[in-house]
């Protein structure tokens, strides 16, 4: 997969991960988390905007009886570099007491975002909490919060596409491109 002139890929760098090697790794990265439910019935928590696509696909490698809820989070507005301030803007649907969660991310950058949803979610008692998120920027001050699943180590770039945007832009590219700064 390599970049086009037109306007779809405007403004982007280059690919980072191709529609291929992404296919392959939510695949391996679905079955696995499935069976670590097994006998299970988790609830996925995908977090919008940015897990949307991630998730669809994630929960369609996982063989088991499952929920799926959502929860939309801001933290960036239409920024690149996190303020620091995360805020509620939809919460989940239905209680999560005594549920398996697995909090469905698409890109921990500093982590503040995952901390706080963490920390949210846990009040609400539930028997489990584990996080799978798609991609982690090598960031060595990044809080160090626990993700049992990630499915790349990235660079500390800006990145777009499946998914993550650049001010709403990009989500649907089927791939993940590097954002060109300006
Ligand atoms: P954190 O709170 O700094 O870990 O940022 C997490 C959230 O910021 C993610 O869920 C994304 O929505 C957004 N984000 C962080 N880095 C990027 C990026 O490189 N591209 C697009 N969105 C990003
Ligand atoms: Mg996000």
């Amino acid at each position: 997969m390599s970049l086009n002139d037109s306007v779809f890929h405007e403004g982007l760098e280059r690919v980072l991960i191709d529609e291929d090697r992404l296919a392959a790794r939510v695949q391996e990265l679905g079955v696995e988390v499935g069976r670590a439910y097994e006998g299970r019935h988790p609830i996925l928590v995908g977090v919008l905007t940015g897990a949307f696509i991630f998730m669809s696909d994630l929960s369609r490698q996982m063989e088991l009886p499952l929920d799926v809820d959502f929860m939309a989070v801001s933290s960036y507005g239409d920024a690149t570099e996190s303020s620091g301030v995360v805020r509620i803007l939809k919460d989940l649907n239905s209680s999560i007491e005594g549920r398996d969660l697995l909090i469905v991310e698409d890109i921990i950058d500093s982590g503040l975002t995952l901390q706080y949803l963490i920390d949210t979610l846990q009040r609400r008692n539930p028997a489990s909490i584990r996080v799978v998120a798609l991609l982690r920027k090598e960031k060595p001050d990044a809080i160090d919060v626990p993700v049992d699943w990630v499915g790349f180590e990235i660079p500390d770039e800006f990145v777009v596409g499946y998914g993550l945007d650049k001010a709403g832009r990009y989500r649907n590219l089927p791939f993940i491109g590097i954002a060109r700064t300006p």
